[in-house]
């Protein structure tokens, strides 16, 4: 998949959303709580304003369990409905539906106040690419689910998974853009995988995150590779080939292999429980 977002890309994805987000009643936006702040996107209030609003801070196994309650409490306090779940392992995805049920609480009582009973809540799931919406959504709606529109002789239209009689799900999430203006934002991005990795410096991606692990978690750098983090970050990205055996030949190491280890490691939760931006 190619995460470089180019102009086009973003107007056909903002397009979009703006015309899905008439349909629906409330919007699920999953971040990935390693970057809770880098991985939302800038538009989603503006988009998402006169609608309710879940934010699930995802693959919350691979983040620091304090840093998840910090982020949640965050969310709690400006008045967002917010939960920890992992769609992978399917983790704390049940306890979503008493949130819909929360989050929407106010428009069900003025459709009863109108007297109008029996219209389901339609909800969509929104992020930028890789949080894990698809997850998601085959977790959240599993198999029991049944799809409903496009049928023969009706317009075309979208489809909508059916979840309980008063809740209705786009089956497409909502694809929406990461902020670009700002650096640190795009070098977490780059951190977790969301940044085609062809446009990036290994090494260089691996120093800058040495130097956040070295101040933030040196003990997942000594448990991993059994070093000290200590010296430069060229120097412990040495000492991790050293621990790894990257040479290029003999004696001479190979610090792109070294930088590759280090941050396929991270990625995949091997480095332990890392969030990498706090509230
Ligand atoms: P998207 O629709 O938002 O683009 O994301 P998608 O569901 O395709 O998920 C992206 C990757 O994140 C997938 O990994 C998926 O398994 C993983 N993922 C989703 N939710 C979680 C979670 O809560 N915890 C963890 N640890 N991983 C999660 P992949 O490597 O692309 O695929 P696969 O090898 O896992 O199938």
């Amino acid at each position: 998949m190619n995460y470089q977002w180019y102009p086009g890309h973003m107007t056909k994805a903002k397009r979009m959303m703006q015309e899905n987000i008439k349909l629906i009643d409330l919007i699920i936006e999953l971040v990935d709580a390693r970057i809770p702040y880098s991985s939302r996107n800038p538009d989603i209030d503006e988009l998402g304003k006169n609608k309710a609003r879940i934010v699930l801070l995802n693959k919350s196994d691979l983040a620091d369990p304090e840093a998840n309650r910090e982020w949640a409490a965050y969310f709690a306090d400006r008045g967002v409905y917010v939960l920890e779940i992992n769609a992978k392992s399917g983790a704390g995805v049940k306890s979503v539906q008493g949130l819909v049920r929360e989050a929407c609480r106010e428009k069900l009582e003025r459709d009863q106040r109108r007297g109008i009973v029996n219209r389901p809540v339609r909800a969509m799931v929104a992020g930028i690419p890789n949080v894990g919406k698809s997850t998601f959504i085959n977790s959240f709606a599993g198999k029991a689910c049944t799809k409903t529109g496009n049928k023969p002789g009706v317009t075309k239209g979208k489809q909508w998974i059916r979840l309980q009689k008063d809740l209705e799900l786009l089956d497409t999430p909502g694809i929406l853009w990461p902020r670009f203006e700002d650096q640190t934002v795009g070098r977490n991005l780059a951190f977790i995988g969301s940044m085609n990795d062809e446009i990036i410096i290994l090494d260089e991606l691996a120093c800058d995150l040495l130097c956040f692990l070295r101040g933030n978690y040196p003990e997942a750098l000594e448990k991993r590779y059994g070093i000290t983090p200590e010296g430069s970050e060229a120097e412990i990205l040495s000492a991790i080939a050293v621990n790894r055996r990257c040479y290029q030949k003999k004696e001479i190491l190979d610090l792109e292999k070294a930088a590759g280890i280090l941050i396929e490691d991270f990625r995949g939760g091997r480095l332990g429980r890392i969030t990498l931006e706090r509230p």
